[in-house]
C-alpha cells in the first residue's frame, strides 16, 4: 500500500528573486552603482534600472505571495545599496529599505531568506580590484555580510552567501564576479572560485559562532549532466563534470575541504591559482545547515566534441548534446522532473544534510490581451511534475527536503535582462523597452498554485 504523502507542516513554499532583477530604484536613496547598472540595453533586452520596481511595490507583491499561501520569500540584499562603493561608508537608507521589506514579510507570516551576492559587484570594486580576483574584495564582502547578518539575524533565520556558487568554477565566472580585465585564464577562474569559497567559509563560521539558532547553506546551480550514450568516454566526461561542478562544492560546504579528484587535477596540471598558507584552515571552518540549489533542466555531454586538453570546468562549452527523451522550453531547456528527483535523492544520500531547492520554474513567451488571465498550462504542468518528483524523492527515496521555492513567480527580467522570458504565475505588464503600468495580473497558474499551496501540497 502506498504510504502517506502528507507534507510536513513546517515545509517552506515560496518565491525567489535577486535584487537587480526585481527592485529597480537603481540610483535612489544613496544606492551605489553595480556592474549591472551600467550594462546598456540592447534591441531585445532592457537595462537593469527599473526591473519590476519592487522597491516601491513590495507591499503589493507580498500581498500576492501571502494570497498564494506562501511562507517564504528569498530576496537578496544588494551590496551596492548598503555599501555604495563596496568597502566604505554604510548607506543607512539602503538598510532601511531591507528593514521595511523584511518586516512586511514577517507581518504576513512569510519567512525571509537572504542571499548576500547575486552577480552584481559594486562597480567601484570591479574597477579598483577586478572584483573577486582580489583578496581585498573578499575582506570587503565579509565585512558587508557580517554587517547585514548582525542587522537582521534577529528576524531572518535562513541565509545563503553566493547565488549558484558553482558558476564561479566555470567560465561564467568572468561575467559574475566583477572581473573587468584579464585573459580569463583557468588560473584566474580557480583564483576567483577559491576567493569566493574563502569568503563563504568566513561568513558561515561567523554566523554559526554568533547566532547558533540561525541557518546558512551553500548553493549550487544544479544542471546535472547525463552521458550522451553508454560509451565509456561519455560516461567519464559526465562523471568529471558532476564531480567538479557539484561534488567539489557540496563536499566543501559539508566537510570543509575541496574534492580529492579536483585537487589531484590541480596538482597534475600545475594550476597556479592564488593559494596561501592558512587557507585550508579557513576552509575547514565551513559547515552547512542545508544544501541549496537551483534546478531548471538537465544537460547531456558528448565526449567526442570536447577538444583534448580542455579543463573539465569548460567541457559543457563544447560537448553539449540534445537529449531526445526530453521536451524543451521555448529557450531549448530540457524539461526533466525525474532528473530533479534523482538530484535531490543523490544529494541527500551522499551527505544526509537537508536539501533545499530554492529556484525552479519555466521561462515562457507570453502576451497579455489586457483583459483575460494568460493561459499558461505548460507552466502548471512544469511545476506540478517537479513538485510530484520532489515528493517522490521525499516519500519514496527518503530525502529530507526543507522547502520548494519557485523562481521569479511574479515576472522579472531574465538573467539577460529579457522580460519576454517570463517565469511568473503573475504577469507584470511591461515589455523590454516600455514600462507601461507594471500592473500585476494573475495567470491561470496563479489560481492553480494557490489551490495546491492552500492544501500544503498534499494533493500532488
Ligand atoms: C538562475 C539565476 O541561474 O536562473 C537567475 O540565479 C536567473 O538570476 C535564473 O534569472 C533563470 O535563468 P534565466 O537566464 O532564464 O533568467
Amino acid at each position: 500500500m502506498e504510504g502517506s504523502r502528507k507534507m510536513p507542516k513546517d515545509f517552506f513554499w515560496g518565491n525567489s528573486v535577486s535584487s537587480m532583477q526585481t527592485e529597480g530604484a537603481w540610483n535612489i536613496d544613496g544606492k551605489g552603482l553595480s556592474v549591472y547598472d551600467v550594462r546598456p540595453a540592447t534591441a531585445t533586452t532592457s537595462d537593469w534600472h527599473d526591473a519590476i520596481d519592487e522597491y516601491h511595490r513590495y507591499d503589493e507583491d507580498l500581498d500576492w505571495l501571502q494570497r498564494l499561501h506562501m511562507n517564504m520569500y528569498r530576496i537578496q540584499v544588494s551590496w551596492s545599496r548598503v555599501i555604495p562603493d563596496g568597502d566604505g561608508e554604510v548607506n543607512q537608507a539602503g538598510l532601511a529599505f531591507y528593514d521595511r521589506i523584511v518586516d512586511a514579510m514577517l507581518k504576513r507570516g512569510i519567512q525571509p531568506m537572504i542571499c548576500l551576492y547575486h552577480f552584481d559587484m559594486p562597480l567601484a570594486l570591479a574597477k579598483s580590484e577586478n572584483g573577486f580576483m582580489s583578496r581585498h574584495t573578499v575582506a570587503a564582502f565579509v565585512r558587508f555580510s557580517k554587517l547585514v547578518i548582525d542587522h537582521f539575524a534577529d528576524r531572518v533565520k535562513y541565509w545563503i552567501t553566493f547565488n549558484e556558487h558553482n558558476l564561479y568554477f566555470t567560465d561564467e565566472v568572468f561575467n559574475i564576479s566583477g572581473y573587468l580585465t584579464g585573459d580569463k585564464t583557468t588560473a584566474d577562474m580557480y583564483t576567483i572560485f577559491h576567493h569566493t569559497m574563502l569568503a563563504h567559509a568566513q561568513i558561515s563560521a561567523y554566523l554559526h559562532a554568533t547566532y547558533p539558532a540561525v541557518q546558512i547553506g551553500g548553493m549550487v546551480a544544479a544542471t546535472p549532466v547525463y552521458p550522451a550514450t553508454a560509451k565509456p568516454n561519455d560516461v567519464l566526461a559526465a562523471q568529471q563534470i558532476n564531480q567538479f561542478l557539484y561534488q567539489n562544492l557540496n563536499e566543501a560546504f559539508v566537510e570543509g575541504h575541496y574534492d580529492h579528484q579536483v585537487m589531484t587535477y590541480v596538482a597534475e596540471h600545475q594550476i597556479d591559482y592564488d593559494h596561501q598558507t592558512g587557507d585550508e584552515a579557513i576552509l575547514s571552518q565551513m559547515h552547512t545547515d542545508f544544501l541549496a540549489f537551483s534546478y531548471y533542466q538537465t544537460l547531456t555531454i558528448n565526449a567526442d566534441l570536447i577538444p583534448a586538453g580542455t579543463v573539465p570546468n569548460d567541457y559543457l562549452n563544447f560537448g553539449g548534446a540534445a537529449n531526445r527523451f526530453l521536451s524543451t522550453t521555448d529557450w531549448g531547456w530540457g524539461i526533466d522532473p525525474t532528473g530533479f528527483r534523482t538530484f535531490i535523492t543523490d544529494l541527500y544520500n551522499r551527505y544526509q544534510v537537508p536539501v533545499f531547492p530554492i529556484e525552479n520554474g519555466i521561462g515562457c513567451r507570453e502576451v497579455w490581451d489586457g483583459k483575460n488571465p494568460i493561459t499558461d498550462d505548460q507552466r502548471i504542468a512544469y511545476h506540478a511534475e517537479h513538485i510530484k518528483a520532489m515528493k517522490d524523492a521525499m516519500f519514496i527515496d527518503g530525502a529530507k527536503v526543507l522547502g520548494y521555492l519557485g523562481w521569479g513567480l511574479i515576472d522579472i527580467p531574465s538573467s539577460h535582462a529579457d522580460i519576454e522570458k517570463r517565469y511568473g504565475v503573475i504577469y507584470v505588464n511591461r515589455s523590454n523597452h516600455d514600462l507601461k503600468d507594471l500592473q500585476r495580473v494573475p495567470k491561470k497558474s496563479y489560481y492553480w498554485l494557490k489551490s495546491v499551496l492552500e492544501k500544503n501540497g498534499d494533493e500532488l
